[in-house]
């Protein structure tokens, strides 16, 4: 088991299954981030997760099943490539985006005809699926464009009584969304960088995949430029370029907080330094929390400098970057 995750009381997983059975929302974790959790055949329960979210309805939802459950009860078609990342991914947090099948209704994918598809890792999330048997539909469990939460005191924080029962799991072990593959088409494309490095999918697959979702007919809302974004101003500084950043919000007056993913550089005095794990997982795991955390103390501004673009670090910049985007 993950470190830091939790085996919930058959109590709690009884209560979970019959709230979902009764089309209400349970708040639920994986190993990514916590999802806010709906009956995947339930049209009602889903049109209650978009406005609990206040997610616009074109914003497709993930349906995540157990490791029973088969895929083809889920989608159209499944190609080979599918197959072999599900074989070495899952449960993971892999997310593969595929054909719909009809049994799974417009409102989750948007008005698509893919659907995204993901068996989380999580001993909770999985135990939950199992014993409700069949697909839950979830977002990650935050307002919409707002930070994701990776304990059940975030989803509380940000949902509170708009949920009907928060299975708690402790704190997410990858701290980060799932990669997201569109398998749709002939052509693999990664539409979100997350828990799972882009080189592994390549070296899985045997060929090199694009990214971003310029070359797909598909609209994914983590792409959107603001994005995961916390009340403070998020200002990205090139290396070398913290002190000059900072000084700057300093004049104004402003509460400013530094977090040196690119490794460590002068600052003011005055600046807060946020710690920075040392490997990128590390970076991944703590990334949401301590986005929270200038909140919570009061920051107006965090000085961010970037990691460098490879493994898991993709996914934290690219996070960082739609913080600090549309400002
Ligand atoms: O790790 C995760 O993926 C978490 C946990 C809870 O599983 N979920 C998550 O959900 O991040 P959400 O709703 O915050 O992000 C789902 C992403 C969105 O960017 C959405 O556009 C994309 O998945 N997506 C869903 N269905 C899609 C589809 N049919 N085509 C393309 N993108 C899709
Ligand atoms: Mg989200």
């Amino acid at each position: 088991m993950a470190a830091g995750a939790m085996t919930p009381s058959a109590t709690d997983i009884a209560r979970a299954v019959s709230v979902l059975k009764g089309g209400g929302l349970v708040a639920f974790p994986t190993e990514t981030v916590y999802g806010l959790g709906a009956d995947a055949l339930n049209p009602a329960a889903i049109r209650k997760v978009f406005a609990v979210k206040g997610r616009p309805a074109d914003h497709p939802l993930i349906v995540h099943i157990g490791s029973s459950t088969k895929l083809e009860d889920w989608a159209l078609k499944v190609p080979e490539a599918a197959e072999r990342l599900a074989r070495r991914f899952w449960p993971g947090p892999l997310t593969l985006v595929l054909k719909r099948h009809p049994r799974i209704s417009l409102e989750i994918t948007g008005g698509q005809e893919t659907v995204a598809i993901r068996i989380p890792a999580h001993p909770a999330a999985l135990m939950l699926l199992d014993a409700f048997g069949s697909g839950i539909a979830a977002p990650s469990a935050n307002r919409f464009g707002k930070v994701s939460p990776t304990t059940a005191a975030h989803v509380r924080a940000d949902l509170g009584m708009e949920v009907d029962f928060v299975l708690d799991g402790g704190p997410c072990a990858v701290g980060i969304e799932s990669t997201i593959v569109d398998l749709s088409s002939d052509v693999p494309i990664i539409l979100r960088p997350g828990g799972i490095a882009a080189t592994d999918i390549e070296r899985e697959l045997g060929s090199p995949v694009k990214t971003g979702n310029e070359k797909s007919q598909v609209r994914a809302p983590g792409m959107l430029e603001s994005h995961y974004a916390p009340r403070a101003r998020i200002v990205i500084a090139g290396r070398g370029k913290a002190q000059e950043v900072a000084e700057a919000h300093l004049l104004q007056g402003q509460r400013v907080c530094a977090w040196l993913g690119a490794g460590p550089e002068p600052v003011p005095e005055s600046v807060v330094l946020l710690p920075v794990e040392k490997s990128p997982e590390g970076r991944a795991r703590t990334l949401y929390s301590w986005l929270r955390e200038v909140d919570v103390q009061g920051f107006d501004v965090a000085v961010v400098t970037l990691p460098l673009d490879s493994g898991l670090d993709a996914a934290v910049r690219d996070r960082l970057c739609r913080a600090a985007g549309g400002r």
